[in-house]
């Protein structure tokens, strides 16, 4: 078997050198309803959805954007690795991380962590990743940054470039600022969540834990599988990276929801639409349950609605019609297909889109998750950092 980094190293080098940060933006200046700005002056903000999610063709370094319209090959990339790394580091939760010597991809090499929207997971994976592969991290907290002095998140990401970094990893809570961002430095660029467009490294983390338990980590081939992702599917950026990935590699992917939450316009997704949970629970491989994103209804973003039963909104009429129709309740679990698995990106609203003893029960693979996490930002760093 290759050496790790040697097949990456092959890959990378077919990217041309970076060109050096651009001057300052060309975009568009673009603010937000909380009163963030993420560019400066210039052209308005590109149509993210024209761009592909991943780019090594343009000059420049490689990204990692998001999912959709990543050819096959690039996919296997990032999994291949992520194999490669969850055979040399295994899991031991009572005596914390058992692998072998760093590899030293990141030796003296510092990530910084962008994070302009909360996070729990992704932020500490990272983290932790960046120090398993020998290098450091550095988290830029946005409620602590002089984004609220008004300084644009380009320029944010320009500066944190400036001392040095190896890559930045991006969280924002408006789709395009990741990419906004890649445009604009010369260091690899990590989208860790965007608004409601992307979130590649959850959809990697998501495949590989489907794949680790259907034991097809040789081929990823996920043909015969269906994996029902429910919920909140119209506000979610893990489920549309979660759709691109799972169907590059052949599974049927079913949402299922209210037409709030699952509008037909989810099957351009490459998705099939379900509206009956209880004939979905019986015939999924894998329930990936979404939460009910009440943040972003507060903001006017999302359909999603009440945080308390009675709080009639457009998108579902009460969280406990909501629970009775689509939630992973005990008795829904109970009939589940032999095998298969509860899966939750997180943070979960325990007993509401899913039962605390469900999440918590055999069938649930939401730590497997978690743990694949870490392994899936160590691959995705050594691809972009190793050339
Ligand atoms: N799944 C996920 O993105 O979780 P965090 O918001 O905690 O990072």
């Amino acid at each position: 078997m290759a050496k790790r980094g040697e097949r990456i190293l092959s890959k990378s080098s077919k990217v041309s050198k970076a060109s050096g940060p651009k001057g300052p933006s060309e975009l568009g200046d673009v603010g937000n309803a909380e009163g963030v700005r993420i560019t400066g002056r210039g052209r308005p903000l590109p149509n993210v959805s024209e761009k592909p999610g991943w780019d090594n063709a343009t000059p420049g370094p490689l990204h990692l954007l998001g999912l959709q319209g990543m050819p096959r090959s690039e996919l296997l990339e990032y999994l291949h690795l992520t194999a490669e790394l969850a055979g040399e580091h295994k899991s031991n939760h009572s005596r914390g991380w058992e692998g072998t010597a760093d590899s030293g991809t990141l030796k003296g090499r510092v990530v910084a962590n962008l994070f302009f929207e909360d996070s729990t997971r992704t932020r500490t994976s990272f983290s932790i990743a960046a120090k398993r592969l020998g290098g450091d991290a550095a988290d830029l907290i946005s409620a602590a940054s002089s984004v609220n002095k008004g300084e644009t998140l380009i320029d944010t990401a320009r500066t944190v470039e400036a001392m040095g970094v190896a890559a930045l990893v991006v969280r924002s809570k408006q789709s395009g600022v990741a990419h906004s961002i890649s445009l604009n430095v010369a260091c690899p660029v990590i989208n860790a969540g965007d608004g409601k467009h992307e979130h590649p490294t959850q959809g990697l983390l998501d495949i590989f834990t489907i794949a680790e338990h259907y034991d097809c980590l040789a081929s990823f081939n996920l043909s015969g599988l269906t994996i029902a992702i429910v919920g909140d599917v119209i506000s979610s950026r893990v489920a549309r990276s979660a759709i691109a990935g799972l169907t590059t590699l052949g599974a049927t992917v079913v949402c299922v929801g209210p037409t709030s939450m699952v509008p037909a316009s989810v099957k351009s997704l490459g998705a099939q639409i379900d509206r009956d949970m209880d004939s979905i629970v019986e015939r999924a491989d894998a329930l990936m349950m979404l939460r009910i994103q009440f943040e972003r209804a507060e903001s006017g973003g999302s359909s999603a609605g009440a945080k308390t039963e009675g709080n009639k909104t457009p998108g579902i009429a009460s969280v406990r019609e909501y629970r009775e129709r689509y939630a992973l309740l005990e008795s829904r679990a109970a009939r589940m297909k032999k095998g298969a698995i509860v899966m939750h990106p997180g943070p979960m609203n325990r007993g509401i889109e899913v039962d605390g003893p469900v999440a918590d029960g055999p069938r649930s693979v939401i730590l497997r998750q978690v743990w694949n996490g870490v392994l899936v930002r160590m691959a995705v760093m050594t691809r972009l950092l190793s050339s």
